[in-house]
């Protein structure tokens, strides 16, 4: 007898077997507007575990059904990055109209790795890059590729760099090189994407060299004396990478100086933008950029301040030919060349090989809100990291750790005078903790400059001033708790305050 699922698939594809799951997206975001509901959960991984803890399902569900469990299952312990009041690390309340092109992506179901597997996908994907590699100041020599993110587009660019440095790696591994293996120099504060791409191509993490920050940027002269003295050591660079939009501060390292820098010592220039080179879009922001038209590639996460969805990252190279070299493999069944000798198949310069058409979510939401749009959410972002600054400013009981440069801010509850550094990194640490679960809002935590910080990241744009008035008042309500509860011998968030 013919099993029931092949009737459920046909129904399923009607319009009104989608609207349980459109609804919930829709009521999450009108849920989330006014910022009433706790931000998060306050509940331990071990605490939601026994919800999923059931036997695997012999036979399905009614969609309602289903429906119902993603909301009071998943929906109910999640982090409401649609809440303004949500602050903590870079991930985006996603712009609506990806969310709900996401649908049409899934449904297509096409790997842009492949023309003939995406006809129409993968030359869109094509022109994102072109535009993306316009906005660098890049000609049409320029190419690139979506990826996973940025560890993924930065692994990518030094892949390509050691093919430049190691022509032989590719065949005969590192060690046929001979001679010295080249190095990576990058800011102390660079992502851990970049050590790690190191040690994965098989350099050794020994080879990547840090450079000391200066105001929460590589320093430029320290970069420049270092790279004196290995050109005077004989040893190769591979490639100096830079940091347009750090991890923990959102600063920008100086472009044009570093590339300047590698021009003259013959490095490959890599820029890890993925959380700053939106500022592309933005005419206010636009200069924190400059000099990035020197690199030879530019990690880019739309799904970071373009606040797409995940996964939305891109990595571009001022010259296609690098990422051909970069991933020097044949697969005759798979890629084939154009009549025009051009080879449109994306798998040829991308890591993965099936692939989704993340592409077509960031078309789209530059055809519904346009450069200018997405410029103006940019600005807005950093514009309410600043009022943060300014509130911090005037407040007795916080320190800011720097002028945000973006949308990111580390500052640090100080407390009394005289009171003990290492006591007051740990009363942060609880803060946030006992903040975060209190649901009022969520923020982060980072160790910068060897002390415990908070961290905030304004990545919605319903967040506001209020919003950051707010977030302050709650913290200084939380923190003045725990001081009363230490006065009072009382054990605060499991641990002695
Ligand atoms: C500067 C920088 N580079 C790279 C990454 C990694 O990006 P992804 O998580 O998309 O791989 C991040 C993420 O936080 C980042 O801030």
């Amino acid at each position: 007898m013919r099993h029931p699922v092949f009737d459920l698939l046909e129904q399923d594809m009607e319009r009104d077997a989608a609207l349980p799951f459109v609804d919930l997206a829709a009521r999450y975001f009108l849920r989330t507007r006014d910022g009433t509901d706790p931000v998060s959960t306050a509940l331990a991984s071990a605490e939601i575990a026994p919800r999923f803890d059931e036997p695997l399902p012999e036979s399905g569900h009614p969609l309602n059904e289903v429906a119902r469990r993603i909301e009071l299952d998943v929906m109910s312990a999640m982090n409401q990055l649609a809440h303004p009041m949500c602050m903590g690390h870079q991930m985006s309340a996603p712009l609506p109209i990806a969310v709900w092109v996401e649908t049409v992506i899934a449904a297509m179901n096409q790997s842009v790795a492949v023309a003939e597997m995406s006809p129409s996908a993968t030359v869109l994907e094509t022109q994102l890059i072109r535009w993306m590699a316009g906005l660098i100041g890049w000609d049409a020599g320029a190419g690139g590729t979506l990826t996973s993110g940025g560890t993924e587009a930065t692994f990518t660019a030094l892949l390509a760099a050691r093919a430049r440095a190691l022509p032989n790696a590719w065949r005969h591994g590192v060690s046929a090189a001979g001679g010295p293996l080249p190095v990576v120099l990058c800011g102390e504060h660079a992502h851990y994407a970049v050590t790690r791409a190191v040690a994965q191509l098989g350099l050794g993490l020994d080879r990547a060299i840090a450079i000391a920050s200066r105001d929460w940027r590589m320093d430029v002269e320290a970069l420049t004396v270092r790279l004196n003295a290995l050109a005077a050591d004989g040893v190769p660079v591979m490639a100096v990478v830079a940091t347009a939009g750090s991890t923990a501060t959102g600063s920008f390292d100086d472009l044009d100086a570093i590339g300047a820098l590698c021009e003259a010592h013959g490095g490959w220039f890599h820029v890890d933008a993925a959380h700053g080179a939106s500022a592309l879009l933005s005419s206010t922001h636009r200069d924190r950029m400059r000099g990035v038209a020197r690199a030879r590639s530019v990690a880019w996460d739309a799904h970071k301040m373009m606040l797409l969805p995940l996964s939305a990252g891109m990595l571009l190279v001022r010259d296609e030919r690098d990422l051909d070299g970069a991933f020097a493999q044949r697969a005759p069944y798979l890629f084939h060349g154009d009549e025009d000798g051009r080879v449109w198949d994306q798998g040829t310069r991308s890591f993965q090989c099936s692939r989704r058409a993340d592409a077509l979510k960031v078309w789209a939401a530059l055809q519904r809100y346009g450069a200018s749009g997405l410029g103006a959410i940019y600005d807005h972002l950093c514009d309410v990291a600043r009022e943060l600054y300014a509130a911090i400013s005037v407040h007795s009981r916080f320190v800011a750790l720097h002028e945000p440069e973006s949308n990111i801010l580390c500052f640090r509850w100080v407390g009394a005078a005289g009171e003990d550094a290492a006591a007051v990194d740990e009363f942060n640490r609880v803060l946030r903790e006992r903040y975060n679960r209190s649901g009022r809002g969520w923020i982060t935590t980072t160790v910068l400059g060897g002390r415990r910080v908070l961290r905030v990241t304004v990545m919605n744009p319903r967040t506001s001033r209020d919003h950051v008035v707010a977030l302050l008042d709650g913290l200084s309500e939380e923190a003045t708790s725990m001081q009363r509860e230490a006065r009072s011998g009382v054990v605060a968030g499991g641990q002695q305050v």
